[in-house]
C-alpha cells in the first residue's frame, strides 16, 4: 500500500467513491471514519505529545483499518494514514512560482505604534467604514505554507520562499498529520489555496531533541528551526517521522462568496478539517491592547511557539480596498512581543580560531536566561567590534535575543566598569598554533597564518588538499581522512604521501581491508603528478580561489617564482587585490607552509612548467567590464564572473562610464543598464557571456 501521488489517479479514485452501491459506499464511510480517528489521535501523539487513547486502543482502531483496507483493496482511500510514505527521496526540491505572492507583514512594537497603524489605516477608508473592526490571531512563530486543494485533492504544498517563487514540499506537506488530504466539503472548488504556518509543537520539539540527544543525532536550537529542517528533508519518511502541525491563517483562493470576513474564512477552514489558531474580535485599541497583553500572560502555556500577535481588517471587502504598500498589506500589522535584554558579566574574551583560520573573539559571560535559553558564550565578531563597543572582561554587558537569533551585546555599561580592567588586544599568536596573527588591511578578521600547520585548520585544509579541484584524490574519502587525523596518521597534507608507509596499519585500520587500501594507495599515487595551478589551489592560501590560482601560476610559471613573490608583484596579478596579495605573501613567509611544500615535493609531488601566456594576449585584455543583475540561467555569482572575466584579461569596474568596454547584463539589471544603453556602452547579455567563456 502506498499513497496515490498522482492527481488522476486520487481523482479516480473519488470517481469510485460517487459511483458506489450501498455496501460499498458503507465500507468508504467506515474507513473515512477510522482514518479521521487514527490521524486524530497521530496528531495527539506524534505532535502534541499528549497521547488521546491508550496504545492498546490506538493499535485496535488502526488494525481495523488495516483489515478493511487489506479486504477491499479498491476502496482504500488515498489518505490513509495506514499507508507507507510511497514517495521516494528527491534529489532536490524544484521551485514553484506562487499564483500570488506570499508576502510579510510589517510590525509595531507599542500601543503607540498600533495607533499609529489604525490612524493609517482610517487614513485610507472612507468615512463610512473608519475605524472596522479587526481580528486578532497569534503570530506562529514557524514557516508559512501554502497548500493547494484541486476539486477537494491536496494536491501541492509549497514554502514561501522569497515571496515570489518557494520550494516544492508537497511530498513532506503530506506526512503532516492535520493537513487533510482530501476535502469532501471543497470537492467542487476547482482551486482551493490556503496559507497558513508549519511549526513545531513545543513538546514535540522537546521529545524529538530527547530522542536526538540520546542517539547522538541532531539537536536543533528551537522549534523553528526544528521545523525548518524537518520539511526541508528530501527523504519524506525522515519528514513524516518529525512532529510538524500546520495551523491556516487565510484562503487565497476559492473562497466562497457568501464569506465575507477574515474571521468566518477561518470559521470555513475549520469546518474543513484545518487547525487553526486562536481567534479574537477587538473594536478598539484598548480591547487590542488587553488582548495583547492576556496574549502575553498565555505565552508559555501554549503548546507552540509565538512571537506577537496579528492584526487583521476583519472586512474582506476593506482589506482589498486597502491593499498593499510595498510588499507589506495595509490591513493587517504584527504587534510583536518586546525581544528580551538582560544583563550580565562578562568573564573573559577568548578567542578561537575557526576552521579556515579565521580568528574571531567569544565573550565568555555569567550565563544568563535569554529569551528562553541559557546564554553563556556571545560572539563579539572581530577586534573592530570589540573596539566599537568599547567592551573589556570584567564588564557588565546588556545581552538580547530575539526569536532564534542569535545573542548579542548591544550594551556595555561602562559605568560599572571595574578599576583594574584591560583593554582587549588582538592576540600576536594564533592561541592554538603560535603562528603570527595577521589582519589584513581594510579585513575585519584576523588570521592565523599557520594554514598548513595549525591544528585547527588542518582537518579542513586536508579535505580540501583531495578535493576534486584540488589534488583530486579520488579514493581518500573525507570520513577515512578525518578518521586518519583523528589517529595521528596524518597530521599535515605531506603526510597523505606517507600512507603507504603504514600499509599494514592500515589495512586493520577499522576493518579498512588489503583492496581498499590498495585503492587509496593507488589514488594518491596518481595524484603526484599535477598542475601547478591545481597545486596552489590545493595548498589552501585564504582567498585563493581555483581563478586565482590558475592566474599565479599563469603569471609565475612556477613555484619557486612565486614564493619569492613580493606584495606589489602579486598586486599586478588579474584579480589580486591588496588582500589577497599580503595573504598569498605571508602563507610563503609562514615557515611550517614552507617545510609542508618542501615534504610534499620531497615525496614526488610535481608538474610541468606552465607556458606563459603574456597578460596582452589573453581575449579581454585592454578591456573594462561592468557587471549588473543576476545571472539566473547558469547560477554564476557575480564574484565568480568577475574572477572569470579578470582571467581573460579584463579590468572589472563598479560603475559604467563612457570608458567601459562591456556592460554584463543579467536579470534585474537597474540603473546601469540605462546608463550603458544612454552611453553607448555594449551590453553583453547572459547567454553571449556563457558562449564568450565557452560553457
Ligand atoms: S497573515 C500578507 N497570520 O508572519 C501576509 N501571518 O511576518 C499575511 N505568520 O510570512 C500573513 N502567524 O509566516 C499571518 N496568524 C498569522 C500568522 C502569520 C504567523 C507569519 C507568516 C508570515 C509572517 C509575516
Amino acid at each position: 500500500m502506498t499513497k496515490t501521488t498522482t492527481n488522476n489517479c486520487q481523482k479516480a479514485k473519488m470517481n469510485v467513491n460517487k459511483s458506489l452501491n450501498a455496501e460499498q459506499h458503507d465500507i468508504v464511510e467506515k474507513m473515512r471514519s477510522l482514518i479521521k480517528e487514527v490521524r486524530k489521535h497521530n496528531y495527539a501523539y506524534y505532535v502534541m505529545d499528549t497521547p488521546s487513547i491508550s496504545d492498546n486502543e490506538y493499535d485496535q482502531l488502526r488494525l481495523s483499518l488495516i483489515e478493511l483496507e487489506e479486504r477491499y483493496p479498491d476502496l482504500t482511500q488515498s489518505d490513509s494514514p495506514t499507508a507507507s510514505v510511497g514517495d521516494n527521496p528527491l534529489p532536490s526540491f524544484s521551485q514553484v512560482q506562487h499564483d500570488i505572492p506570499m508576502l510579510s507583514l510589517g510590525n509595531v512594537f507599542s500601543k503607540d505604534e498600533l495607533i499609529e497603524f489604525m490612524r493609517r489605516v482610517n487614513d485610507k477608508l472612507g468615512d463610512s467604514d473608519k475605524d472596522p473592526a479587526y481580528e486578532v490571531e497569534l503570530k506562529l512563530d514557524g514557516l508559512a505554507v501554502s497548500l493547494k486543494y484541486h476539486n477537494g485533492q491536496f494536491v501541492r504544498g509549497v514554502t514561501r520562499g522569497d515571496g515570489q517563487t518557494g520550494e516544492d514540499i508537497t511530498q513532506n506537506a503530506k506526512t503532516i498529520n492535520n493537513i487533510p488530504l482530501i476535502i469532501e466539503e471543497a470537492f467542487d472548488i476547482d482551486v482551493l489555496e490556503v496559507r497558513g504556518e508549519v511549526l513545531m509543537p513545543k513538546a514535540g520539539f522537546e521529545r524529538l531533541n530527547r530522542e536526538a540527544k540520546a542517539s547522538d543525532g541532531k539537536v536543533f536550537a528551537n522549534p523553528r528551526n526544528a521545523a525548518a529542517g524537518s520539511l526541508r528533508q528530501l527523504d519524506p519518511a525522515i519528514a513524516a517521522s518529525r512532529p510538524l502541525a500546520f495551523y491556516a491563517y487565510s484562503v487565497n483562493q476559492g473562497l466562497p462568496e457568501h464569506i465575507t470576513k477574515q474571521s468566518e474564512a477561518l470559521g470555513w477552514l475549520k469546518e474543513l478539517g484545518f487547525t487553526v489558531s486562536a481567534v479574537k474580535l477587538v473594536k478598539d485599541v484598548d480591547e487590542l491592547q488587553a488582548y495583547y497583553e492576556s496574549v502575553i500572560d498565555m505565552r508559555d502555556s501554549l503548546p507552540f511557539e509565538i512571537d506577537g500577535t496579528v492584526i487583521k481588517v476583519d472586512n474582506l471587502q476593506l482589506q482589498s480596498q486597502l491593499g498593499y504598500l510595498s510588499r507589506e498589506p495595509r490591513w493587517a500589522t504584527a504587534y510583536k512581543f518586546p525581544a528580551e535584554t538582560v544583563m550580565t558579566k562578562l568573564n573573559a574574551i577568548e578567542w578561537q580560531v575557526g576552521r579556515t583560520g579565521q580568528i574571531t573573539p567569544v565573550g565568555k559571560l555569567e550565563p544568563v536566561q535569554v529569551g528562553g535559553v541559557t546564554v553563556s558564550n556571545v560572539t563579539l565578531h572581530n577586534i573592530g567590534e570589540i573596539q566599537r563597543l568599547d567592551v573589556r572582561a570584567g564588564d557588565t554587558v546588556s545581552v538580547h535575543r530575539a526569536g532564534d537569533v542569535i545573542p548579542k551585546v548591544t550594551r556595555v555599561w561602562h559605568e560599572l566598569r571595574p578599576e583594574d580592567s584591560q583593554p582587549v588586544m588582538l592576540p600576536s599568536q594564533c592561541p592554538v598554533c603560535h603562528s603570527p596573527v595577521i589582519l589584513p588591511e581594510g579585513e575585519a578578521l584576523a588570521r592565523c597564518t599557520g594554514e598548513l600547520f595549525c591544528p585547527a585548520q588542518q582537518q579542513e585544509a586536508l579535505i580540501h588538499f583531495v578535493s576534486r579541484k584540488a589534488m583530486d584524490i579520488d579514493g581518500l574519502g573525507e570520513r577515512w581522512l578525518i578518521s586518519f587525523f583523528e589517529h595521528g596518521i596524518v597530521k599535515t597534507v605531506a603526510d597523505i604521501y606517507h600512507l603507504h608507509e603504514h600499509k599494514e596499519d592500515l589495512i586493520t585500520f577499522e576493518k579498512l581491508g588489503e583492496k581498499s587500501v590498495n585503492n587509496i594507495l593507488a589514488a594518491i599515487e596518481d595524484s603526484k603528478k599535477t598542475t601547478l595551478s591545481r597545486f596552489i589551489y590545493a595548498i589552501g592560501i585564504k582567498g585563493v580561489g581555483e581563478t586565482t590560482a590558475q592566474n599565479l601560476a599563469q603569471r609565475y610559471g612556477d613555484l619557486p617564482a612565486l614564493m619569492e613573490a613580493s606584495i606589489e608583484s602579486l598586486e599586478a596579478v588579474p584579480d589580486i587585490g591588496s588582500v589577497t596579495a599580503e595573504l598569498v605573501y605571508s602563507f610563503f613567509r609562514a615557515e611550517h607552509n614552507v617545510e609542508v611544500i618542501k615534504a610534499l615535493i620531497a615525496a614526488g609531488v610535481h608538474w610541468d612548467k606552465v607556458e606563459q601566456v603574456a597578460t596582452e594576449q589573453l581575449p579581454l585584455s585592454g578591456e573594462t567590464w561592468v557587471i549588473t543583475g543576476t545571472l539566473v540561467e547558469s547560477g554564476i555569482s557575480r564574484d565568480e564572473a568577475k574572477e572569470i572575466l579578470q582571467s581573460m584579461g579584463a579590468k572589472v569596474s563598479g560603475s559604467v562610464s563612457a570608458k567601459t568596454s562591456a556592460l554584463l547584463a543579467g536579470e534585474k539589471a537597474g540603473s546601469k543598464l540605462t546608463k550603458a544603453q544612454d552611453l553607448g556602452v555594449r551590453v553583453v547579455e547572459e547567454a553571449e557571456f556563457l558562449q564568450l567563456i565557452g560553457r
